[in-house]
């Protein structure tokens, strides 16, 4: 069951539709529907505290506290975190002034990345090329308002040279049960050109993400970022999104944290997991987390966005080819911005549309599958990657 009305949840569970800042609606209908457990999916919600007043009133919730959850809601805070528990991360600079900020800017030798505090729906962080662009994504945040309050203050941060890598830990507080890692397409444009997305696509494993890595990510992030929440009375029942770069001595370094799923990743995931997920969400909210790694099959998601994206986006296209898609072997279509239009036919609603995935014994075949499923689909200014995963099948 579920909570937000889409075309894509409806056909695998029943809505309840409730906005997610609806605190007490949202635990009398846990309470009707004697939910075994709750999954706080999204950052917001969880950032206000929706999994401890579920937790109050008796409620199996998997999601951490607004406590815990502040290691994404500040990114200064998270820098402050990291650097407090000696976990390895970009050099960084927190400025709340223009006057410090651009004095700071050319304290880096490289020009710096420029984020904003706090949320701003994956759109707050300028990865500035020229000290100039550096500045002016300064100024938009502390002169234009660009990002409200979530803007008022800015990290400052070195920029890191490497590979991405999105590594998703389940903890129940104390144990860790990591998934397989995964690599995301950020740019609109094939070979990794044009301007950044919530993210192109998405595969698992990511062949970087060797045992080597996986030990010293471990070691010296997953850790200690496990116990310095606990040692601060603050542990983590949920799931951890570390945000990696891995580099070229193939050292891991923290790019941000979320605490939650994120999307592309989270549906390669999904589709390709041989763990029972039920099972392991109710023993991290119960505190019995068998210590160890859910084991996955290759999976990759090619997004579909509307026309415009992301610069702008286009809404009420109509979706066809759907129920074919499907049909072919181990595909899945997510909805991400669909809605049913007045004939009750699927059509967009924005952004990024579908997330057409499939998963298999090997990576190339899951790619191979996820292409096909895409050619059964169309819909008017439809855009898409065609290269998604070539980084991990190109030899
Ligand atoms: N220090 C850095 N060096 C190089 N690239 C960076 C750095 N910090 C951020 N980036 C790039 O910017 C992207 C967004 O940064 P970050 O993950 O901190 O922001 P976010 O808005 O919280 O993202 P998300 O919506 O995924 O949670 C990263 O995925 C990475 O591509
Ligand atoms: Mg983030």
């Amino acid at each position: 069951m579920c909570i937000r009305d889409s075309p894509g949840l409806a056909t695998v569970g029943t809505n309840h539709p409730h906005g997610v800042g609806e605190h007490a609606a949202l635990v009398e209908l846990a309470k009707t529907l004697s939910a075994d457990v709750v999954v706080v999916g999204p950052e917001q919600p969880l950032v206000d505290g929706l999994a401890d007043t579920m937790r109050e009133a008796g409620i199996d919730v998997f999601g951490p506290s607004a406590a815990a959850a502040r290691l994404e809601a500040s990114k200064a805070e998270s820098k402050s975190f990291m650097a407090a528990h000696g976990i390895p991360t970009a050099r960084h600079v927190t400025v709340s002034s223009l006057e410090d900020g651009l004095a700071a800017v050319r304290t880096f030798a490289v020009p710096p990345v420029v984020k904003a505090d706090g949320l701003a729906a994956g759109k707050g962080v300028t990865v500035a090329q020229t000290y100039d662009e550096a500045d002016a994504a300064l100024r938009d945040c502390l002169e234009g308002g660009a990002f409200g309050d979530a803007g008022a203050t800015v990290v400052l941060e070195q920029r890191l040279e490497g590979q991405e890598v999105s590594f998703f830990v389940i903890s129940d507080g104390t144990n860790a049960a990591t998934m397989l890692p995964a690599q995301d397409h950020k740019r609109i444009g094939e070979g990794d050109t044009g301007p950044n997305t919530g993210g192109m696509g998405a595969y698992v494993p990511a062949p970087i993400f060797t045992e080597a890595v996986h030990d010293k990510t471990m070691a010296r992030i997953v850790r200690p970022t496990l116990e310095g929440l606990r040692s601060e009375g603050r542990p983590f029942v949920g799931v951890l999104f570390v945000g990696l770069m891995i580099d070229e001595a193939s050292d891991p370094w923290v790019i941000e944290y979320n605490v939650r799923f994120g999307d592309p990743e989270a549906q390669p995931l999904m589709l390709g997991l041989q763990a029972a997920l039920g099972e392991t969400l109710q023993a991290a909210v119960s505190g019995n987390l068998r210590e160890g790694r859910l084991t996955g099959a290759p999976a990759a998601s090619v997004v579909l966005a509307s026309a415009g994206y992301p610069a702008s986006s286009h809404k009420g296209d109509r979706i066809s080819g759907l129920a074919d898609a499907n049909e072919i072997r181990g595909v899945t279509v997510f909805h991400a911005g669909t809605r049913r239009a007045a004939d009750g036919d699927c059509e967009t609603a924005g952004g990024r549309v579908l997330g057409v995935c499939a998963t298999a014994g090997v990576l190339t075949d899951a790619l191979h599958n996820a292409y096909a499923a895409v050619e059964a689909i169309r819909f008017d200014g439809m855009q898409f990657r065609r290269d998604i995963g070539r980084r991990a099948t190109v030899v």
